[in-house]
């Protein structure tokens, strides 16, 4: 016992005094490399505990360190994620053979030391995810020629990106997105002769795009999302023969969409998004042979018939998203479109008139159909179980009408698991209703046909759409009953049906739906006892109100003598003093109980309002999410 703590103490001492006692023990590592290490632990705030020169002074087997195995000398130092504190010292320059220095999702602050461009041998520096600030070190005389990968992502660095980051002329990738960077983007790309991928979104970037960045022949990924940048979109494609990736998306270029873009061969994805672009996609977009991804929304594009046509030549386009374009233009309706690979279709927002157009039934790849926030009308089309991988429609706020239509109850990929996962997912961010999500099954199986003119029953079949999440059929004009079958779709998150006009009561068996955690049935005719039992408990009031019959056992008005208030059994299959389906025993219940009546007295919360066939929207989350 003695001998370990003797032997723990000795060792501990080894530790902090180094020069005294290293020779007793094996000692592989360079010992200048100890030495900076050694104050490299001692200066971080939360030192680094596992292994970390706590038995050995060979600092080849710390735990993050990479020796070269000839020479023993440190090449690679990458502690992640270890919560690590302080600020960057002049201690680890003395690892003058690093190459590979990752010290990313830590809590460093402080500027950063220009001194780590120096280290002549260094590759690879990430610093991504620390609390950086200050400005962008000044590199003068000859920084690390080696440098091929430099991460800055997610700090708090400010002020301009110096020219003399062209300095760094082995760079292959660069990622400077998500700090405080402001000002033109400098005009040092000429010097970056082998830059692959430059990331600088979610900054404040302003000004043109410097020429030598739109000229880069190396360059194949470019995202600038998230900036102020201005200007036209001049990108040279006779010189950026190798980009395949832009994301412009969130800044403030105008004017068209340059006719030089489908040079740019390889591109296979492009997001111009949220910027103010305009005229009409330009006809050259049919050579983009590797187009998979194309996000244009909210821009101020015109003539949706002439995108659809040229748009339809690239057999690869798998990612259409139009939203908040067209204004007022019409739904086209050209049988003769047809979209191979589409996967996703969002154009919604554009206020178009027209139907639910006849050539998506030929698009059956399509997964995922928004067209909300239009004003399409007629009927809803009977050939969407044709469509075997869709899992998610939304055709909400339009002027739709006539009945459900029974072919929505027999979606396959809502039917069964199986169906959709065979189909490859995209796994590039996608964006809708301000969620960022990293893979289209990231969405929830939906489907929302709220605020339209719908009519007609809910068809007991769509019971059978067993893996769906949200069904929202709100602001309709539903009637009939709503049916026990519903309580088949065990899957159900959201249940909406609120402001139809259904009648009867709530079947009790929705309580088995275990995972619903939104529910309303208000303002409809509905009449009976609320099942209070299981997620039933969980909902508000308001889920409720405005039905004339409907009466709650939970909640009985202040004045109300609760002598029958009781407990609900959570456990049984039975309202609260009496089992479902005995109506005859309702009536003695209704006693203690409150009932929904207050239809009329709260004045129409609608959010939309319809004059003479036009509506018009009044402020609305939904807008602004588009
Ligand atoms: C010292 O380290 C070397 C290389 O890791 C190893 O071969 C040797 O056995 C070690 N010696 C002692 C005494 O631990
Ligand atoms: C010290 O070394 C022993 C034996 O090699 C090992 O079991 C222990 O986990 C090490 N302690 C630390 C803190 O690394
Ligand atoms: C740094 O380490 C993290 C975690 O291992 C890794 O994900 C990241 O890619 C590394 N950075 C570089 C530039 O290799
Ligand atoms: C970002 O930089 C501007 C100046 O360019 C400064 O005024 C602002 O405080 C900085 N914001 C943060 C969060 O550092
Ligand atoms: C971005 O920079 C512009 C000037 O180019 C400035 O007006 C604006 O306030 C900045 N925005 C932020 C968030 O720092
Ligand atoms: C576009 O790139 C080509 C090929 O590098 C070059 O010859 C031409 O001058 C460039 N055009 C402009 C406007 O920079
Ligand atoms: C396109 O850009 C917008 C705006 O910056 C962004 O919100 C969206 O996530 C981007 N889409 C893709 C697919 O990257
Ligand atoms: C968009 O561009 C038009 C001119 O093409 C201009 O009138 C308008 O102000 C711009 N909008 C924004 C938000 O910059
Ligand atoms: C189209 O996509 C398929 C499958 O992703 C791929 O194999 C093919 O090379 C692509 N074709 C073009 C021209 O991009
Ligand atoms: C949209 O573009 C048209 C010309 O195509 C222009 O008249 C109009 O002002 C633009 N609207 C906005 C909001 O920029
Ligand atoms: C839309 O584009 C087509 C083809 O370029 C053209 O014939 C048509 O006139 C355009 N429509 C409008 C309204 O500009
Ligand atoms: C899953 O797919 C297989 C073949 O594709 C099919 O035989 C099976 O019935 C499907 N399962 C369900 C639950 O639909």
């Amino acid at each position: 016992m003695d001998s370990i703590i003797s032997l723990v103490l000795f060792i501990s001492i080894g530790f902090f005094l180094p020069g005294k006692v290293t020779s007793s023990v094996n000692t592989s590592c360079n010992s200048d490399d100890l030495q900076a290490l050694e104050r490299f632990r001692r200066e971080v705030e939360k030192p680094i505990d596992q292994g970390w020169g706590s038995n050995s002074s060979d600092c080849c087997k710390w735990e993050g360190v990479r020796c070269e195995p000839v020479s023993s000398r440190v090449i690679a130092l990458e502690l992640v994620h270890k919560n690590l504190k302080g600020k960057l010292s002049d201690s680890l320059f003395g690892l003058d053979q690093l190459r590979v220095l990752n010290l990313s999702r830590n809590f460093f602050t402080g500027a950063l030391p220009p001194q780590l461009f120096y280290l002549q041998y260094l590759e690879v520096l990430d610093l991504s995810f620390n609390s950086f600030s200050g400005f962008f070190p000044s590199l003068i005389g000859i920084p690390s020629l080696r440098l091929t990968q430099l991460y800055l992502t997610s700090n708090m660095l400010s002020g301009s990106l110096s020219i003399q980051i062209g300095s760094l002329s082995n760079l292959i990738r660069l990622d400077i997105s998500s700090n405080n960077f402001s000002g033109p983007l400098p005009n040092a790309f000429q010097n970056l002769r082998k830059l692959e991928q430059f990331s600088a979104s979610s900054n404040n970037f302003s000004g043109n795009l410097p020429a030598s960045l739109s000229n880069s022949p190396t360059l194949s990924v470019l995202n600038l999302q998230k900036n102020s940048l201005s200007g036209p979109i001049d990108i040279n494609c006779s010189a950026m023969v190798n980009l395949a990736v832009i994301n412009l998306g969130s800044n403030q270029f105008r004017g068209a969409i340059p006719e030089s873009i489908s040079t740019c061969r390889k591109l296979s994805i492009i997001n111009f998004s949220q910027n103010n672009i305009s005229n009409q996609i330009p006809d050259s977009f049919k050579n983009l042979k590797y187009l998979s991804q194309l996000s244009l929304s909210k821009n101020n594009i015109s003539n949706l018939s002439a995108a659809l046509s040229i748009l339809q030549h690239c057999r690869n386009l798998t990612s259409l998203v139009l939203t908040r374009n067209f204004q007022n233009e019409v739904m086209p309706n050209d049988p003769s479109l047809h979209f191979k690979s589409l996967s996703i279709l969002v154009i919604a927002n554009c206020r178009l008139s027209g139907s639910i157009p006849e050539w998506l039934r030929s698009c059956t790849r399509l997964q995922l159909i928004d067209l909300s926030w239009n004003s399409l009308s007629g009927v809803m089309p009977l050939w969407f179980d044709e469509l075997k991988f869709i899992f998610y429609l939304d055709l909400s706020c339009n002027l739709l009408s006539g009945n459900i239509p029974t072919s929505l109850t027999m979606l396959q990929s809502l039917i069964s698991s199986n169906v959709s996962s065979e189909e490859a997912s995209i796994d590039f961010p996608f964006y809708i209703q301000s969620m960022q999500y990293n893979q289209i099954r990231s969405f929830r199986p939906t489907l929302n046909l709220s605020y339209n003119l719908l009519s007609g029953p809910i068809w007991p079949e769509l019971g059978e759409l067993k893996m769906l999440h949200v069904l929202d059929l709100s602001h309709n004009q539903l009637s009939g009953h709503i049916l026990d079958s519903l309580s088949n779709m065990i899957n159900l998150e959201t249940l909406d049906l609120s402001r139809n006009n259904l009648c009867g009561e709530i079947p009790y068996s929705l309580v088995k739906l275990n995972f619903l955690s939104k529910f309303s049935v208000a303002y409809n005719q509905l009449t009976g006892m609320i099942p209070r039992v299981g997620q039933f408990l969980t909902f508000p009031d308001s889920s409720f109100e405005g039905n004339r019959g409907l009466c709650d056992s939970l909640s009985p008005p202040d004045n109300w003598n609760a002598k029958s208030n009781e407990k609900p059994d959570e456990g049984g299959e039975s309202f609260i003093g009496a089992p479902f389906g005995f109506g005859t025993i309702t009536g003695f219940v209704i006693t203690a109980t409150v009932c929904y009546i207050f239809a009329d007295l709260l004045p129409p919360s609608r959010t939309r309002i319809r004059r003479g066939g036009k509506v018009t929207y009044t402020k609305h989350w939904r807008q602004f999410a588009r």
